[in-house]
C-alpha cells in the first residue's frame, strides 16, 4: 500500500482556509483521490475537548506552558487516531492546521521559544512531517476584519493586532525556513486567482 501524503492548510485569522479546504477538498476527489478532511487543535473526540479549553474565551488565564501542552496533547491524540492510520491505508490526509500553527502562535505570538516547540514536536511527532503545507497569507487588518465579522471572537481571535503581526511574521519565517514544504500563496487576491495557485500547487503530487 502506498502511503498517502499529508497536506496541511496554515494561516492568520480570516485569510479563507475554510474556504480554501472545501475547495481542496472536492478537488482531490475528482482525481479519485480518498481525502480525510481533519482539523487542529480537534480531530478525534478528545482533542475536540481540548480545543474547546483553548478557545474558550471565559476560562480562568491560561498559562503559556499549558497552552502549549494542551496543544501537543490533542496533536498526539490525533495523530495516533487519525492521521497516522490514514496515511497508512493510503488515504491523503487535509488538515486545517498543524505545527506550522504552534510556531507561528506559541512561538511568534507568544513568544515561546523555538526549541521548546521543537522539542515537543519531535517527542510528539517522531518523523511525521507534512508533505505539503499551504500557506495562505493576507496583511492582519483584512484576517481581523473577516474573523470580526463571523461573530463572537474565540480566546485567540480576541489577542491584539500585535499579537497577529507576530503569527503572521513567525508563519513567514517558516516559510523561509522550509520553502520545499511550504508554498505560500497571497491570500488577499481574488479568490479564483487562489485557487489557480492551489491548483498548481497541488498538481506536483498528482503527476
Ligand atoms: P481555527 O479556528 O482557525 O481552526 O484555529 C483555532 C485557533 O487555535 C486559532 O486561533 C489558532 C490556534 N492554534 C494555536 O494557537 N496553535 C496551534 O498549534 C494550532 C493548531 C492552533
Amino acid at each position: 500500500m502506498i502511503r498517502g501524503k499529508f497536506i496541511t492548510l496554515e494561516g492568520g485569522e480570516g485569510v479563507g482556509k475554510t474556504t480554501n479546504l472545501t475547495f481542496l477538498t472536492h478537488y482531490l476527489g475528482q482525481h479519485n483521490i480518498s481525502v480525510v478532511v481533519t482539523r487542529e487543535p480537534g480531530g478525534t473526540a478528545l482533542a475536540e475537548k481540548i480545543r474547546h479549553l483553548l478557545l474558550d474565551k471565559d476560562s480562568e488565564v491560561i498559562s503559556e506552558h499549558a497552552e502549549l501542552l494542551l496543544i501537543f496533547a490533542a496533536r498526539a491524540q490525533h495523530i495516533k487516531l487519525v492521521i497516522e492510520p490514514a496515511l497508512a491505508r493510503g488515504d491523503w490526509v487535509l488538515c486545517d492546521r498543524f505545527t506550522d500553527a504552534t510556531y507561528a502562535y506559541q512561538g511568534g505570538g507568544r513568544n515561546m521559544r523555538v526549541s521548546t516547540i521543537e522539542w515537543l514536536e519531535n517527542l510528539v511527532q517522531g518523523n511525521l512531517r507534512p508533505d505539503l503545507t499551504v500557506l495562505l497569507d493576507a496583511p492582519v487588518e483584512i484576517g481581523i476584519d473577516r474573523a470580526r465579522a463571523r461573530g463572537v471572537l474565540d480566546r485567540f481571535e480576541s489577542e491584539k493586532i500585535n499579537f497577529f503581526e507576530n503569527v503572521r511574521r513567525a508563519y513567514l519565517l517558516q516559510a523561509e525556513l522550509h520553502p520545499e514544504r511550504i508554498k505560500l500563496i497571497k491570500a488577499n487576491q481574488p479568490l479564483a486567482d487562489v485557487q489557480r495557485a492551489l491548483v498548481d500547487v497541488i498538481g506536483i503530487f498528482l503527476r
